[in-house]
């Protein structure tokens, strides 16, 4: 398996902590949310599905007004994850399997609740005041730009009353902005980086880590953009050289620790920019991909862009259909089918996929009751508690935090992993079909003719070779090729093991096994 980079060759799978799986389901008082031994018990599962890497998302102490994203204090555990210890125990069980561990890194802000920004707001005379971004109320006490927050739809602004300034927000005001132009805050976040790669953590998810540097003269936005999250917009030429130091820290330690950033601007162009030239981030996420709907022409557009934007600084794609902030492709695609055809898109495309839990299951948005809505940012529904079995609790200590996904008696992990047709079993098949085949984990990328709804792609890497299609549509497609192979995969099983026979059904996808040159003669 070798030839690139781990962070390259690999499969990742974000886990969402509070929803993944609990130690305490015998409990009714804490059994209600995940935790790190709840993880440690599960590696297994992962290791049976065949990933490589695990993302955790954060797990640190926070009031949890954005459920962790609202850090306290990046270098303990909150209490209701576990401990440190609780940590290095998972990361050591997950290294015992071969699995690698990243963490989530949140540069960009604290909560209001982290000491630095307390001691911040005691006085404008205050140590760690230009920790943070303050500036004086305007006339009426007006904010001094248009910027908005994220989750309020109001100003990225707030009055701190007792020191009469405004404080910066990108996000809840619970969770101040952290002034990344002075020094001090930078050293600061690249000794939380030092402590978990201390701690042995693989590399790091950096929380819109696009939005760290702020513009010194607090421009205005565009009106053209003024409506958006001021975060959505900021992109500012001072991040790259931040960036570029947080580099060297990575490169302090041994071991290919690595980066992906949530680089959440909507211009792959700009996005592919904090690449850096091989200097910056390792990967970004690719949220065009998230924003593709079904359709053919739409991720063809999007796989070209990518292809072109990437390839032009040398930098490594990664392709992603769901996570903790959206609503699950399962559920904006509309169908189990559809959600099988793209994870064979997902795992057969050039760049790294990152899983979010649950889709092997094929997992709905659980609908959300008004009255247990909890999320600020209405993302309750992707994060419902992944049902590990049909009975009562499903693996959890009643009640669970928010509800469960549609169908839990059916659609589990016990369940699935006995119906060898599963959603969860073509996932499986999918990563070890990936893990053994050179072209599909780092080979190249060439189109195919095909019909409208259809995607047609070779990846090849020495002799080894696979033709992946993909039928966007609802119909049956004829869909002829030279030399069509042997069925390696099917989305819907059908027809595996056999010669493919020149038609996809409808929402179905194949990869096609190629014989060798070697085979052929
Ligand atoms: C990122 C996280 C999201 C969080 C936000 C603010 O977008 O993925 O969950 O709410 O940052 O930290």
């Amino acid at each position: 398996m070798s030839g690139g980079p781990w962070w390259r060759d690999g499969v990742f799978y974000q886990i969402y902590p509070r929803s993944f799986a609990t130690s305490m389901h015998a409990s009714s008082t804490h059994g209600g949310v995940g935790d790190l031994r709840g993880v440690t018990a599960r590696l297994d599962h992962l290791v049976w599905l065949g990933v490589d890497a695990l993302w955790l998302s954060p797990f640190y102490r926070s009031p949890m007004r954005d459920f962790g994203y609202d850090v306290a204090d990046h270098c303990d555990v909150d209490p209701r994850f576990g401990t440190l210890a609780d940590f290095d125990a998972l990361v050591a069980a997950a290294h015992a399997r071969g699995l690698r561990v990243i963490v989530d890194w949140v540069p960009a802000h604290v909560s209001s609740d982290h000491p630095w920004f307390r001691e911040a707001r005691t006085g404008r005379a205050s140590a760690r005041r230009d920790w943070f971004v303050w500036a004086d109320p305007g006339p009426g006490g007006a904010p001094p730009n248009n910027w908005r927050s994220t989750f309020t739809d109001g100003p990225a602004w707030t009055l701190d009353e007792a020191t009469g300034q405004l404080y910066l927000h990108s996000f809840l005001p619970e969770q101040p902005d952290l002034a990344w132009a002075n020094p001090q805050v930078r050293r600061a976040m690249h000794d939380v980086l030092r402590f978990w790669m201390a701690r042995g953590v693989d590399g790091f998810r950096a929380d819109v880590v696009h939005n760290v540097g702020k513009d010194p003269a607090l421009t205005d936005v565009p009106a053209d953009v003024a409506g958006l999250p001021y975060f959505m917009v900021n992109d500012q030429a001072v991040t790259h050289e931040y960036l570029r130091e947080v580099r060297r820290v990575l490169d302090e330690f041994p071991g290919d620790r690595m980066m992906v950033g949530e680089v959440f601007l909507l211009d792959p162009e700009r996005m592919a920019a904090y690449h850096g030239h091989g200097d910056e981030l390792h990967l970004c996420f690719n949220f065009a991909a998230v924003f593709a709907p079904w359709s053919a022409a739409r991720w063809r557009a999007c796989i070209d862009r990518t292809a072109a934007v990437l390839g032009a600084r040398d930098a490594w794609p990664t392709w992603v259909l769901s996570n903790h902030d959206l609503p699950r492709h399962r559920t904006r695609y509309g169908s189990e089918a559809r959600a099988r055809a793209a994870a064979v898109l997902l795992l057969t495309l050039r760049g790294t996929p990152f899983l979010y839990m649950g889709e092997e299951l094929g997992l709905a948005d659980a609908p959300i009751p008004p009255d247990r809505a909890v999320d600020p940012g209405g993302r309750d529904g992707c994060r419902a508690p992944l049902p590990w079995h049909g009975e009562a609790g499903h693996g959890w200590g009643p009640p669970t935090w928010l509800p469960f996904p549609p169908d839990a008696a059916t659609r589990n992990v016990a369940e699935l992993k006995r119906d060898a047709t599963s959603i969860l079993h073509l996932y499986r098949r999918l990563l070890a079909a990936r893990r053994a085949a050179p072209s599909l984990r780092r080979g190249t990328f060439e189109w195919l003719p095909a019909p409208e709804s259809v995607l047609a792609f070779r990846r090849s890497h020495e002799e080894d070779a696979r033709l992946v299609l993909v039928n966007f549509g609802d119909d049956r497609v004829r869909v002829e090729l030279p030399s069509p192979g042997v069925v390696e995969i099917a989305s819907d099983g059908v027809g595996e093991g056999a010669v493919f026979e020149q038609f996809l059904g409808a929402s179905q996808a194949v990869v096609l096994r190629q014989p060798t040159p070697a085979a052929r003669r």
